[in-house]
């Protein structure tokens, strides 16, 4: 018998006597895997220089023996390993309880309010129609009675596609979408997102949310819209809001009025958000222009009707105290968790 040989089956011997104090708690597991597989001291290594002595033939038996000894000692210590990896943890895991369940995100603020809006508007008739983000000149403008070059398109910084083809800057195109398809009497909102070339500020950003309302048949009064954006107002902020109608002027209302919250000036912000006033609008609204009905072609001598566009955005930071319109665009997790149910 070689020397190589005797040194190997001396080593197995002494670790078949070892692995048995360590099967009996009698050894620690670190301790006799460093004796045996120690990356520079373990006497695993000790059998490797042996290999040059040896003739060719052996050389190669003699490594393959090297070799499974090695495999038995780490299938040996695989046992008797400390569990530190999670895989094998689970396995001790109660699978009968229930799941851990991710945290869910929430809805965001904005969806919210036109959600809770429209259940409002539909107890009183009106049901929900959506238009598109991008349309032309004509259903933004013209058959709204704002013609090229009139003032008011002004009042709108545009986003144009193309000479005809623009972002919407408000949602009142979907009142000639619908009327164009529909014929009175008419109770509809339309809540969608509007875009404008404006500049970012706690009070305003390029793009933001509105609800239209429209509401057409015979002999429709303007009393008859205060009171519904009034019970709107109550329904939605509680019966002790203050309200307050001003004059206004849109083309294709007339007459034209705004509709202001009551906000409060207690500090500094709320002077910031109300330009001192106290007062925040929310809305525009009207009676609808006998142009408009003129590009649907609807006689207005037997019908009329009014029209008002909700900002969501304002009446989102009414509700919740936000005092920078900027949050609800900017996906920030902490913001955007409180609203969750
Ligand atoms: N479209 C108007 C705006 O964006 C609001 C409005 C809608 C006014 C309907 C009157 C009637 O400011």
């Amino acid at each position: 018998m070689s020397s190589a040989d005797n040194k190997i089956k001396e080593l197995e011997n002494l670790f078949l006597s070892d692995y048995d104090l360590l099967k009996q708690n009698k050894i620690d597991f670190e301790s006799v895997y460093n004796k045996y597989l120690g990356r520079k001291k373990g006497l695993l290594n000790t059998l490797y220089p042996l290999l040059s002595d040896l003739d060719s033939d052996k050389k190669s038996e003699f490594g393959k023996r090297i070799n499974n000894f090695k495999n038995k000692i780490i299938l040996s210590f695989d046992k008797y390993k400390p569990c530190n990896d999670i895989s094998e943890k689970e396995v001790d895991v109660d699978l009968t309880l229930p799941e851990s369940y991710t945290s869910l995100g929430s809805i965001h603020p904005i969806t919210i309010i036109i959600d809770e809006i429209k259940s409002i508007f539909s107890k009183i008739g009106f049901s929900s129609v959506y238009g598109s983000e991008i349309d032309s000149e004509y259903y933004n403008f013209e058959a709204l009675n704002i013609p090229k070059h009139h003032p008011a398109r002004d009042m709108q910084d545009t986003f144009y596609i193309n000479d005809n083809i623009l972002l919407r800057t408000h949602t009142s195109g979907s009142q000639i979408h619908f009327m164009k398809k529909n014929k009175p009497p008419i109770r509809i909102l339309s809540p969608g997102r509007v875009y404008r070339n404006e500049d970012i500020s706690v009070r305003s950003y390029c793009l933001f949310h509105q609800i239209e309302g429209l509401y057409v048949d015979q002999n429709v009064s303007f009393s008859e819209l205060k009171g519904t954006l009034e019970y709107f107002a109550k329904e939605f902020f509680g019966s002790n809001v203050k309200t307050r109608f001003r004059p206004s002027y849109f083309p294709f209302t007339e007459p034209s009025a705004e509709m202001d919250v009551y906000w409060g000036l207690n500090n500094e912000s709320d002077y910031r958000i109300t330009k001192g006033t106290g007062w925040l609008e929310i809305l525009g609204c009207g009676m609808v222009d006998p142009e408009v009905f003129k590009s649907v072609d609807y006689n207005s001598e037997k019908i009329n009707g009014f029209a008002f566009g909700l900002g969501i955005e304002r009446i989102a930071m009414l509700k919740y105290g936000i005092d920078d319109i900027r949050l609800l665009y900017e996906g920030d997790y902490k913001f955007l968790r409180q609203f969750k149910k």
